[in-house]
Parts: C-alpha cells; structure tokens; sequence
C-alpha cells in the first residue's frame, strides 16, 4: 500500500514538515521525482534541518528511505546532506537506499543549467542551478550516466564522454567558468555514494509492499510546476504530480491509495512565470515577512499571494487528491481581511479553469472575501477550539473544492497539525 504526499501549488507548501509528522505510521519514505532543487525544512528536536535529496523520513528509527528511479542524484549535495544527518547522530548507512536507475547531476550539468538560464535573459525560468533541467535532458535524450553506472569498471570512460558533449554545448554558450573544483567535489563524493545501499529500486519496493509495508512517496516541488501540466515552460523538469509515483518507483497505480495534497493557506512562488494571485502591494510583503518566506534552497524572496481556488480546484483533480492539508494558517492569525481567488476573469470573461495561455493572457482574479481571524492559533491543538473565522475560511474552500481539508498546520513544529 503506497500513500502520497504532494505540493498542490508553486513547491514549499511545507512538504518536509508533514512527511516528518506521517513518518511514524509508514514502513518505507520515499522521493519518486526532483533534485537537489527541492529544499524540505523540518525541525529535530528543536533544531531546523533543510532537506534536498533524502527523504525527510531519516530522523524516524527503523524507517526505510528511498532515493528512487525517478530522482536525479547529486553526490555532492548527497554527501553533504549524510554529513549533516551523520552530525545528528543518525546512522544514515543503515536507513538509506538508492535507486542505481536514479540518474546522476554531473557538474557539466549544473554549468549547462547556468549557462542556459544567463543565455535566456529576462526570460529566465529562475532555475535553482542546481542542474536539474540538464539532468533530466540527458535522461530524455539517452545519454545520462545512472548511479548504477558508478559501480562499473567503464564509469571513467562513459563520464569523459560526456563530459566532451557536454563542452561542446558550453563552448556554444560561450561560458568560461571553472568547473574543476566541483569535478573535484563530484568524484571525492561519489566515494561515499558507492559505499551506500545501492538497490535494484522497483523490486525492493514492490518486494515490500508485497511484504504489507507502507510506504509513503514524498513529492518534491509543486503541481503548477510539473512538466507537463503546469506554468510551461516556468516548470521543472519532472512530473510532480501523484502519476510520477509511478514511473518515479515503479509501483502500480492500483497499489496508490491516500494522496495527500500539501496547500499553504495562502500561495507563494519562487523563480519566474505567471501567478495570477500574487500580491505587489505591501500586503504580499507582511505575507513574506511573518512566513519567512525566504528559498529554502536558494534563499531568494518568494512571491506571495492569496490562495488561488482556480489553480488548486486543478492540482487536485490530475493528482486525484483524497485529503488536504493546509499549512500555514498561523501566518494569517493576524490579517484583518483575507481575500480566496474563486474566478479568473480573462478578456473580461469569467473562467473556472486554468487556461492553456496563462503565460500570455493577462488574468484578473475574481475575490471573494473573508473577515480575518486576528487571533493567535499556533498552540491551538483541537479542531473546536479555531476561530469561527478560520472555520468559514477553510469550509469555504472544502466547498469550492469538494476534497476535505482533514489536517492544519498552525506552526513550523512537528507537533504543530490539529486534525479536522
Ligand atoms: P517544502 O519544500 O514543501 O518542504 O517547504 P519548505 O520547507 O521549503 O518551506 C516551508 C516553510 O514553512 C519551512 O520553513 C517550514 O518550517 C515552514 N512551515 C511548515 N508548516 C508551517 C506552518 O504550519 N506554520 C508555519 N509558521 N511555518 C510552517
Ligand atoms: P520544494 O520541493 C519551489 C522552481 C524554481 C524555478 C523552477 C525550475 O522545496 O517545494 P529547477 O531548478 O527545478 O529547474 O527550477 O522551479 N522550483 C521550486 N520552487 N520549491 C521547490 O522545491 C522548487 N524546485 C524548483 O524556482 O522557478
Ligand atoms: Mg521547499
């Protein structure tokens, strides 16, 4: 049995946090798609840990953590990543498998995807540069190397060859920058990469849920920033959405039961491309200053806005999404007005649906508003004791959305979730 947690909006819904919190109920955590672009913040104890390859299953005993197919790997971030768990006290030797098809991020990679983005200009998708399109093109294209491959006798000679391709490509980009020491990084990392537990990913898995293990697949980035469906091309290179579990695994659909849809209470977005609700105004910036809302990964300004019915109506219908979980909510406490996008009004016409064009056609959002709940929530634990206000704001969007909000976060900790 599989369940599913995934980011219904633009990433950083707070993914980390709830896969921490469902952690002790699942046998087996695993990422099925995305990078070292994904940054999954979770706090141990007290102390704030950002997650970018392993799953953020690795603080929970006895737990199983999969790196799988669908993951592209970058043995640096990876090392760095054990080193830190490691400096937690948890043995990451014993927990942590990876996929050998799970594709590698070479440091030609990270060059290309810097080279590309500085060639596009102002028309820059605002990559992570973490290499993750590059990566994925080569996976496409049938040249990438596989963490498989690290194991082989003819690893050296497949890397130099692409590595030449991969000049030649920045040659035409005319970059100049010295990429030596991250080749240096790369291959003193792949040391400890091939001293982990490399697997034959789809039958481990599938051997266990044969077994009656629960697993639980840990989405990275967001819905509206999946390849084929989401703000093309202002997207990342991989199917985010609840049908890469099952190429990004290889599980059956049939075995996917929950899919838990991550939302914040509120919308952000990092990097560029269309956000119909986002907020210029001094309202998006209080948004920013109380969530924080700083990359977890790149530290960029995140732009915020209101919560946008139309794009989440979406997420949940090709996710198939059973449950949502709002995060977040504590970040509204003291808002005396809160605004819910149930329209987009395009060309002066009222739409219900994300448009093909939503790239080019300006889209006015249509409101609805809703009086704040100007109280304090974070140490609310029990459904009955959130404001009335609160309660009107999140059975509106139960309505519009026909999928139950069954958990909310009102706070950063583990602990932090009342159960509707
Ligand atoms: P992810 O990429 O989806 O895992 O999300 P990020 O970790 O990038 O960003 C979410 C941020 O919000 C992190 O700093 C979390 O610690 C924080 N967070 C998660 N849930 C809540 C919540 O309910 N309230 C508050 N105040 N912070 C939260
Ligand atoms: P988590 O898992 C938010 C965004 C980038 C950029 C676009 C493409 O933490 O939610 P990429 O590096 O993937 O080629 O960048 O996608 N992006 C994210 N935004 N959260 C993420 O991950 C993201 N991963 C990528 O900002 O706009
Ligand atoms: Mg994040």
């Amino acid at each position: 049995m599989v369940d599913v947690i995934l980011g219904l909006q633009w990433g950083d819904e707070g993914k980390g946090k709830i896969v921490d919190y469902f952690a002790p109920n699942y046998d087996i955590i695993a990422r099925f798609q995305g990078g070292p672009n994904a940054g999954h913040t979770l706090y141990v104890n007290g102390q704030k840990v950002v997650l970018h390859q392993i799953p953020s299953g690795i603080f929970h005993e006895n737990k199983i953590n999969l790196i799988g197919n669908g993951v592209v790997l970058d043995p640096i971030t990876l090392k760095r990543e054990c080193e830190t768990v490691s400096s937690m006290g948890i043995d990451y030797r014993k927990n942590l498998y990876i996929s050998e098809r799970a594709h590698l991020i070479l440091p030609t990679h990270r060059a290309l995807d810097k080279a590309s983005e500085l060639a596009k200009g102002n028309e820059k998708i605002g990559s992570t540069l973490k290499g993750i399109g590059p990566a994925y093109m080569d996976k496409t294209g049938r040249n990438g190397l596989r963490v498989g491959d690290l194991l082989d006798k003819g690893f050296i000679s497949q890397y130099i060859k692409i590595r030449l391709k991969h000049q030649r490509l920045l040659d035409n980009y005319h970059f100049q920058e010295d990429i030596s020491s991250w080749e240096d990084d790369f291959f003193e990392s792949i040391e400890l990469l091939k001293g982990l537990k490399i697997v034959n990913g789809e039958y481990f898995i599938n051997d266990k849920i044969q077994q009656g293990k629960r697993v639980l697949a840990e989405g990275a980035q967001g819905s509206m920033l999946d390849v084929d469906f989401g703000t093309f091309p202002f997207v990342t290179s991989s199917n985010t959405i609840s049908a890469g579990v099952c190429t990004g695994l290889g599980i059956a659909p049939q075995k996917i039961k929950e899919v838990y849809g991550v939302s914040k209470a509120y919308c952000t977005r990092v990097g560029s491309g269309p956000f119909p609700t986002e907020l210029s105004d001094e309202t998006g910036e209080l948004i920013r200053k109380i969530g924080s809302e700083f990359g977890a990964t790149t530290g960029r300004p995140r732009r915020c806005g209101w919560i946008d019915l139309v794009a989440l109506q979406f997420a949940c219908m090709i996710n198939g999404v059973t449950q949502i979980i709002m995060t977040k909510t504590d970040i509204l406490d003291s808002l005396p007005e809160l605004k819910v996008c149930n329209g987009y009004r395009v060309n002066g016409e009222e739409k219900n649906y994300v448009p093909f064009q939503i790239n080019r056609l300006p889209i006015d959002p249509v409101y609805k508003s809703f009086k704040g709940w100007e109280t304090d929530i974070t140490a609310i634990e029990k459904y009955d004791e959130l404001p009335v206000n609160m309660k009107s704001y999140i059975d509106y969007i139960n309505q519009f959305l026909q999928v139950p909000v069954k958990f909310i976060s009102n706070g950063p900790g583990r602990d932090q979730i009342v159960l509707a």
